[in-house]
């Protein structure tokens, strides 16, 4: 009686899974436009419970531990992708000191030393690549972005040993096991399917290479540098516990694959906007000639804080094209809705989806137009947030340093609360390298010479770009 309106669906058990599945921001703009910021629906079967805006957001994103979990909807796809005993399969408490140990690799002094590297991964990937040979061509963008990604995260957060590893083995096997991250795993991830049998191989596979590496650094009795896996072996949990090897491994792969889908998306939604806008890549190679000198000597980490259009570029394209739509949790208990007659029971589902709020022209004005210059100061457009929520407010720390205590934020692409993302400032560093060395390197537009950018893929489980996406690059001089 007291639960929220339910959408109205012709079909049970499949209910709206077909419609949200298609498009899931449009089906949250028009069921909130019918029923308000709070809904239910059926998604396989499941009566799943939508909240949008920032209450929303907050009450989902901030929700107890007493009253919501991420691992009980999570684990099923993650747990046989990462490995045992990390992440959502352990209890919170774990994945708090694991996030803690993750983030004190992503220092300031970690970025300084990775800035560099990554533009040389840039530099060269785009040298050596036979689709960008000649002085002009049409390349389809996604795939191109993966690859650089996964070379860019990899050679940074885990060492030139397992870069190189990446030519070769590596990249076959994180591809298997990709596959494990299928919604469909969702409810096949069990199944003994050719699929699941290439993850299960692959996660051992991989596992076993970090475990090697560890080891030889033992014996070895040193390490060159003080990397993500010199950190992990050097981490304690309360008590003196030091972590095992196994998890290290897990972790190691938990980080590359939560960073490789976002940030790869993202880059590829990137370059298609510049594409769509070639203006705009003009004005982003004027700003570094500017604030970096005309020879544009090689970038460093202080450069990028020079470059706050080259920032904005990823603020708003993450505003836009936020690579997860929907994050989900499993209700424990009964959960009244502060301000509201509803109580959502246990068999419900809570889904949380941030973009909703981001493209909200309550708070963006023209709020589907792609700008980057509405990040400046007194933009026409620049966004409408009262002072608490641009300043994010109050601080709390859940035991992997201080995050806002309410996400009062309509703009929240990394999440908040105790799950929040842990990677944001890494993300931030690569990106922001990625695209100030291309721009260096390229001039982009459309194929057709249009301003349209293609429509999104939400078939799997993050949205990236619909392909092929494809791009006319031509080689500055
Ligand atoms: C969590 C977004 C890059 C590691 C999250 C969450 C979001 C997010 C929305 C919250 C999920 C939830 O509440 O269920 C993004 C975006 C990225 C990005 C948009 C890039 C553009 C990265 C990178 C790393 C990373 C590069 C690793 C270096 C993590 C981890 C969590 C997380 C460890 C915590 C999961 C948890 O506590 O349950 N991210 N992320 N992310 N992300 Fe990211």
């Amino acid at each position: 009686p007291n639960e929220p309106p339910m959408v109205f669906s012709w079909f049970p058990v499949v209910g709206s899974t077909i419609t949200y599945g298609m498009d899931p921001p449009r089906f949250f703009q028009e069921n909130r436009a019918k029923y308000g910021d709070i809904f239910t629906f059926i998604l396989l079967g499941k009566k799943t419970t939508v909240y949008v805006g920032t209450q929303g957001n907050d009450f989902i994103l901030n929700g107890k531990l007493k009253d919501v979990s991420a691992e009980d909807i999570y684990s099923v796809l993650t747990t046989p992708v990462f490995g045992k005993d990390v992440v959502y399969d352990c209890p919170n408490s774990k994945l708090m000191e694991q996030k803690k140990f993750m983030k004190i690799a992503l220092t300031t002094q970690a970025f300084q030393s990775y800035v560099p590297i990554i533009a040389d991964e840039v530099t060269s990937y785009f040298k050596k690549n036979a689709d960008f040979k000649g002085t002009s061509g049409i390349v389809d963008i996604p795939s191109k972005m993966a690859q650089l990604t996964i070379f860019t995260a990899s050679h940074s957060l885990q060492g030139k040993e397992i870069r190189n590893k990446f030519d070769e083995s590596l990249a076959d096997l994180y591809h298997d096991l990709d596959m494990g991250f299928s919604a469909i795993n969702f409810m096949l991830h069990w199944a003994p399917l050719p699929w699941n049998n290439k993850r299960d191989h692959a996660q051992q596979t991989i596992a076993k290479i970090y475990m090697d590496t560890i080891k030889e650094r033992r014996a070895a009795g040193k390490s060159d540098s003080q990397d993500m896996m010199w950190h992990l072996m050097n981490s304690e949990y309360k008590g003196g516990v030091r972590v095992p090897d196994h998890e290290i491994a897990h972790m190691m792969i938990a980080l590359l694959m939560a960073g490789q889908h976002s940030s790869s998306s993202t880059s590829s939604w990137i370059m298609l906007r510049l594409a769509s806008r070639p203006d705009i890549m003009e004005d982003l190679y004027r700003e570094q000639v500017e604030a970096l000198g005309a020879d544009l000597p090689p970038l460093t980490y202080e450069d990028l804080s020079k470059l706050p259009l080259n920032q904005a570029i990823i603020k708003e394209t993450l505003r836009l094209n936020a690579p997860i739509h929907s994050i989900m949790r499993a209700v424990k208990q009964p959960m009244p809705v502060p301000g509201t007659k509803y109580v959502i029971p246990t068999d419900h589902v809570l889904l949380a989806a941030a973009g909703v709020s981001a493209t909200d022209p309550q708070y963006f004005p023209e709020p589907d137009l792609w700008e980057p210059h509405r990040w400046e100061k007194d933009h026409p457009l620049t966004p409408r947030l009262s002072k608490s929520e641009a300043d994010e407010e109050e601080k709390i720390d859940y035991g992997y340093g201080l995050v806002s205590k309410g996400a009062q934020s309509p703009y929240l692409p990394f999440g908040a609360g105790r799950h929040r993302c842990i990677g944001e400032q890494f993300a931030n560093v690569q990106l922001q390298t990625i695209v100030a060395m291309v721009v260096r390197m390229f001039k982009f537009r459309n194929p057709d010479g249009s301003n349209t950018v293609i429509g999104t893929d939400y078939a799997s489980l993050f949205s990236r770009p619909l392909e092929p996406a494809k791009i006319y690059w031509e080689k500055r001089n």
